[in-house]
């Protein structure tokens, strides 16, 4: 589906380049935009997809979510133009690229400083001044720039523009506040009233500002949006069900909000890259259907979610590629269908309640790089297969009821590539005491898992002795690891 480049530094002109591809060369060709061709985890800011975006393909949707906790929005910011999404139905014919309308006549008055702006850009000047009067506090100065004479939006700072195919016309295309740091006065920062009165926008990029109250529902009309990014803001209360109704979206980035309650079973229908909701307080069980989601980087780290990793999370074998579980309150045994994500780089459910034995498949793992089982209540013996895996270059299990290793595992843990301290190993040194492995232990039967299924090794054609499936086997190469989502986790864009 995607393919894969990071430009974890290049932001801006990588996000630039996106620009033209999605805006300049979608006219007249309709083959471009099915696909999603491109996506830079910017952990600080988005991926790109083609334009147009796919038709949303939800017909079997749950029903629509139920009303939005957050009431309406207050009033209306002064006096908005009406907001004008393009109408549903075609467009009126415009004259084809070649021959655009001739310009407006200059005006007769003095020496004609510029011409005036087209008028999609005409469309959202008043909203951008609307917003500007609601900022009461920017320490960088930023929106100092939007008080040019010409009002020329496009030289606004933290906003870009792009032609957009439909009308030819330039349009405000991206909104880019990342570490703006801008707040709002004693009513907030607030996203309705704005960003849905921005047309045109592709992608709204908001990293570490003060952005308060909801998120509007009419972001669902904006035909091209793609990219929120409302990380470390002020958002509170439920899961903003709003974004459900943007189905285009590829990019959604809510980490380090206050958000809390539950995450709804449709977001993972969202045909998203990247859900990263870290640093919030959710809580309540994972959502049974979490492996529905195409994206390939989820982090659900520091919430306070509750209960068993859902097996579904197998259904996600053919895309996900990073997945931060840490530092919740999950509880029971590790599901054998994990084992199937093939593509998994980095698996990390560190500091949680989890118990049980490692399943065994989890030596199917092939591409793993990282897995993080430390500071939860495992116990068992760890199964020695998973120690050859080619890539598994950080292996942490420390902090554990772990009673065994085998001679592979042995060899990692000289490596300095697996830590065990602090287990119940007894000829290891840093070990628990013995008390605290017997009191464990006495409490056994607490922490029982289906044997069966943790015996299962997916990537074996039939039975456990059977030789491993020959696409499972890869090349030894040096461990790398090289995770991203992990930059999600401090809160600022770099
Ligand atoms: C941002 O919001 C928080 C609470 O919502 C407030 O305490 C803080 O002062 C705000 N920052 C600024 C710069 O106004
Ligand atoms: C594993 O997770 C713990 C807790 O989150 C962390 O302190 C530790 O550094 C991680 N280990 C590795 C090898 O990354």
């Amino acid at each position: 589906m995607a393919t894969i480049s990071f430009f974890a530094s290049l932001f801006l002109s990588t996000f630039l380049l996106h620009l033209c591809l999605l805006y300049g060369v979608g006219a007249g060709d309709p083959a471009i935009g099915s696909n999603r061709e491109a996506l830079e985890i910017i952990i600080g800011g988005g991926g790109g997809s083609n334009y147009p975006a796919s038709p949303p393909e939800y017909e079997n949707c749950p029903p629509p979510p139920p009303e939005p906790e957050c009431p309406p929005p207050p009033s209306p910011p002064p006096s908005p133009p009406p907001p004008s999404p393009p109408p549903p139905s075609p467009p009126p014919p415009s004259p084809p690229p070649p021959s655009p309308p001739p310009p407006p006549p200059p005006p007769p008055s003095p020496p004609p400083p510029s011409p005036p702006p087209p008028p999609r850009l005409k469309l959202v000047y008043p909203v951008l001044q609307s917003f500007r009067k609601l900022v009461k506090y920017d320490p960088f100065n930023k929106l100092a720039s939007w008080d040019r004479k010409d009002q020329n939006v496009c030289k606004f700072k933290g906003l870009t523009c792009a032609t957009v195919p439909k009308y030819n016309q330039r349009a405000l295309a991206a909104v880019d506040f990342n570490g703006f740091h801008l707040s709002g006065g004693k009513d907030g920062l607030l996203l309705s009233g704005f960003i849905e009165m921005l047309p045109d926008i592709t992608v709204f990029h908001a990293n570490s500002n003060n952005f308060t109250g909801c998120i509007p529902r009419e972001i669902s009309k904006l035909p091209y949006f793609y990219e929120l990014d409302l990380s470390n803001n002020k958002l509170e209360g439920q899961f903003p069900m709003e974004v459900l109704g943007a189905k285009q979206l590829t990019f959604l980035d809510l980490r380090f909000n206050n958000l809390q309650g539950t995450v709804p079973p449709q977001v993972f229908l969202l045909d998203v890259d990247v859900i990263f909701i870290n640093n919030n307080n959710f809580y309540q069980n994972l959502p049974y259907n979490l492996g529905s989601t195409p994206a390939l980087y989820l982090t659900f780290a520091n919430n306070k979610f509750t209960g068993p990793i859902p097996p579904s999370i197998g259904n996600a074998k053919d895309t996900l590629i990073e997945v931060l579980f840490l530092n919740n309150k999950l509880t029971g045994c590790l599901p054998f269908e994990i084992g199937k994500l093939k593509l998994a780089t980095v698996f990390d459910v560190s500091i949680n309640q989890l118990t049980g034995p490692i399943p065994h498949s989890f030596q199917c793992l092939s591409k793993i790089e990282v897995l993080n089982l430390s500071r939860n209540e495992f116990y068992g013996s760890v199964p020695d297969e998973i120690c050859k895996l080619p890539n598994l270059g950080a292996f942490d299990l420390s902090n554990n009821f772990f009673t065994e290793v085998g001679p592979e595992c042995r060899k990692l843990i000289k490596k300095n590539y697996l830590d065990v301290k602090q287990n119940c190993i007894i000829d290891l040194p840093y070990q628990k005491s013995k008390h605290e492995c017997a009191a464990f232990f006495s409490k056994m039967w607490n922490h029982r898992c289906n044997e069966n299924n943790m015996n299962y090794i997916p990537c074996k054609k039939k039975y456990y002795s059977d030789p491993l499936d020959s696409s499972y086997h890869q090349p030894a190469t040096v461990p790398a690891p090289s995770p991203l989502s992990y930059g999600a986790l401090k809160p600022h864009r770099p």
